[in-house]
């Protein structure tokens, strides 16, 4: 029999993420983020924020956890988990919410190290008319298009 893949609540995906949290390296910021990232087949792959003293070398969890589940072969996630240590959620910076919706629209759960609050929010939401690779497709199907309109003889493109 196949094994069904188990499902997480978003707390659950919560309490994953804050245990991510804990291998932040954030000697500059002091600001420690941890992610989860669950993929379609059910796995549960960890990310957390990685800085440099160099500071803009610094790659936040949500992109750690992305670029680590890439590495271990998942593309497709039916969610994220990010949290930290404020009392509120926190949204994603600019960059990340690019790096997440590359692979898709998927559920976005925001929580807290400390409490139970969740701010349940998508890839595509968090990034209204996104650049995605949709828009790559659409340029090398509109630049396929004009080329077999030159190619057309004259009389015939009429
Ligand atoms: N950070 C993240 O990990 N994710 C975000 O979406 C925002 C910021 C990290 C980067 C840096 O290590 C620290 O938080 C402070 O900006």
């Amino acid at each position: 029999m196949e094994s069904v893949p188990q499902d997480f609540s978003d707390l659950e995906l919560v309490y994953l993420a804050r245990n991510a949290m804990k291998k932040a390296y954030c000697p500059y910021s002091k600001f420690p983020v941890g992610a989860v990232v669950f993929t379609e087949c059910g796995q549960l792959i960890e990310g957390c924020n990685v800085e440099n003293a160099s500071y803009g070398g610094t790659i936040c969890a949500e992109r750690s956890a992305i670029c680590s589940a890439v590495s271990q072969g998942y593309t497709k996630f039916k969610a994220i988990a990010i949290v930290t240590e404020l009392t509120e959620p926190a949204s994603p910076c600019g960059l990340c919410r690019q790096f997440l919706v590359e692979f898709g629209n998927y559920k976005v759960v925001i929580g807290t190290a400390s409490n139970s609050k969740l701010l349940i929010t998508t890839t595509m939401d968090l990034l209204p008319n996104a650049f995605t690779p949709h828009s790559l497709a659409v340029f090398e199907q509109e630049k396929s298009e004009e080329k077999i309109a030159e190619e057309k003889p004259a009389e015939l493109a009429h």
